[in-house]
């Protein structure tokens, strides 16, 4: 019978009855019984639960940190699965645990171990101590009452120590890959190669598609639900290219935040930096572009950059593949041109042209993991001072991420000037009527979205006019 293989603080576990849809943090609790693993919110908001994941058969561990209260035990097949238990060695502490204790930065300890494993793996990762790198790297993880500063402390003292041991263990064994796993009535699928997983999306019509699961997630640690019938993407291997070149950026349908963000730092640095606010860490490293799209979420980060980017997405089914702009593949409020034969397996960003002006912002309540009020993206090309084309696409303005087609229109082949942009505020409302809810209401999202082209209008024109740019 087949069972889900993974190693467990080096020691490998083979899995044949525990029920796929079962969350690693309840697997970790209630039957790893390693209980230093916490549930905070349930919902990857806190980072209480944090632990570290690798790819078992890498020959050098690479360990980043995942909410285990989203993940499901069955994406840990093939993996090595570190706790803040796999951390101590011989009854001496890591030097992470060391740090956090000598910089007093611990008091209840209820969020000690999420940061404890997250600074495992920044530290892993041989990342530099900066601020901006420390509190990218921690806001995933919340503190009710120690304060932050010296848990920043602690974390400055661990970067760049020298690689961990903690994640060299060699097991006697190695985890063997499952890939059609079954408990129960659930039949879980974890297919290796294109061709079988457009093949089982035909084969079983009614299986969920599981990209990281940061969204389906919910269903398990929130709802408890059992799914019956799941694929799951992220052992495709064609699905995880990532490729530059032939005049784009080309992201398979399984590839996360995090593996992208060097790729889009290089060729897109305006959308890399919004990617950097899409929840935290730990969501980013098992978050995916596609997972995003197929959601056709209102407030969706990367759909405004996309459509203004000019992107595309390919679609496969089991006999036929087909290419659409993203902007035609979002066809309402959360529905898509998806047919229940195809998958997401990759989306296609096309460099900018020599010239083009693009930026991207996102509005929140907080500046770090937050849902946005408004996020926009924009793309500008000029001849002459003259608006020559224009894309302005706003998401939480309308039930799907919009152009602002009106403003479009009105203000090619006008100057491209602070006096074009005077009755901006009106003709935003010929575009949008935003709906009011607890994170804005329908005039601040139009006064945000006209304020935002302003500033952007100013960017691009006086650049050294703005001083505080990173603060919204
Ligand atoms: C705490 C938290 C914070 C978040 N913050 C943000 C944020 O700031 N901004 C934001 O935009 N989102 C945010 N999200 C939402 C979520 O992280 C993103 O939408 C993410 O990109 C979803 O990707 P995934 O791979 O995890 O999707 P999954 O949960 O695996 O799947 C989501 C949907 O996509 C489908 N799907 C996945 N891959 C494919 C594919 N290849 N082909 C076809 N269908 C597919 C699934 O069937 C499912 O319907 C947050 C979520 C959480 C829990
Ligand atoms: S329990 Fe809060 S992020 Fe998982
Ligand atoms: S030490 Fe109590 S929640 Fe952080």
């Amino acid at each position: 019978m087949a069972s889900l293989q993974f190693l467990l603080n080096g020691e490998l576990r083979i899995e044949s009855a525990v029920s796929p849809s079962m969350t690693v943090l309840d697997y970790l609790r209630g039957i790893a019984r390693f209980t230093g693993t916490k549930e905070g919110c349930a919902e990857g908001d806190c980072g209480a639960c944090t632990v570290a994941i690798a790819d078992a058969h890498d020959e050098a561990a690479h360990y980043r940190a995942v909410n285990s209260c989203l993940m499901s035990v069955a994406q840990l097949d093939g993996c090595s699965l570190l706790t803040v238990e796999g951390l101590s060695r011989d009854g001496a502490l890591h030097p992470v645990q060391r740090a956090l204790i000598d910089a007093d930065a611990t008091q209840c300890g209820f969020c000690t171990p999420g940061f404890v494993m997250t600074m495992f793996a920044f530290a892993h990762g041989g990342e530099p101590a900066d601020d901006t790198t420390i509190h990218e790297a921690l806001a995933g993880n919340l503190c009710r009452c120690t304060g932050y500063r010296p848990i920043v402390e602690a974390c400055r003292q661990v970067a760049g120590l020298p690689n961990d041991a903690a994640g060299e263990r060699h097991p006697a064994a190695q985890p063997h890959p499952c890939e059609d796993y079954r408990a129960g009535d659930q039949h879980w699928f974890l297919p290796r190669s294109l061709p079988a997983l457009t093949t089982l999306r035909v084969q079983h019509p009614h299986a969920i598609i599981l990209g990281g699961g940061t969204d389906l997630g919910l269903l398990l640690s929130k709802e408890r639900k059992t799914l019956p019938g799941v694929i799951l993407t992220s052992r495709v291997s064609e699905m995880k290219k990532i490729s530059a070149g032939d005049g784009a950026l080309s992201l398979g349908g399984a590839v996360t935040y995090s593996e992208a963000l060097p790729h889009l730092d290089r060729h897109f640095p305006a959308f890399a930096a919004l990617v950097r606010r899409i929840g935290s860490r730990q969501i980013r490293n098992l978050g995916t572009f596609a997972g995003n799209l197929a959601t056709a979420s209102p407030i969706g980060d990367t759909t405004p950059c996309l459509i203004a980017l000019g992107a595309s997405v390919a679609l496969h089914s089991d006999t036929k593949s087909r290419t659409l702009p993203v902007e035609d593949f979002i066809t309402g409020y959360r529905k898509t041109a998806l047919q229940p034969d195809e998958i997401i397996a990759a989306i296609r960003i096309p460099f900018l042209p020599e010239g083009d002006q693009f930026a991207a912002y996102k509005l929140s309540k907080r500046f770090d993991q937050d849902i946005s009020t408004v996020v926009a993206a924009f793309r500008l090309r000029t001849k002459d001072g003259i608006v020559h084309a224009l894309r302005l696409v706003y998401g939480g303005m309308a039930a799907t991420t919009a152009r602002a087609h009106a403003v479009e229109a009105a203000l090619t082949g006008q100057p491209w000037a602070a006096s074009s942009l005077a009755g901006i505020g009106a003709l935003m409302t010929r575009d949008f009527k935003p709906m009011t809810d607890q994170r804005g209401s329908g005039a601040y999202r139009l006064d945000a979205a006209a304020n935002l082209l302003r500033r952007f209008q100013i960017e691009t024109t006086q650049p050294a006019a703005l001083t505080r740019v990173d603060a919204l």
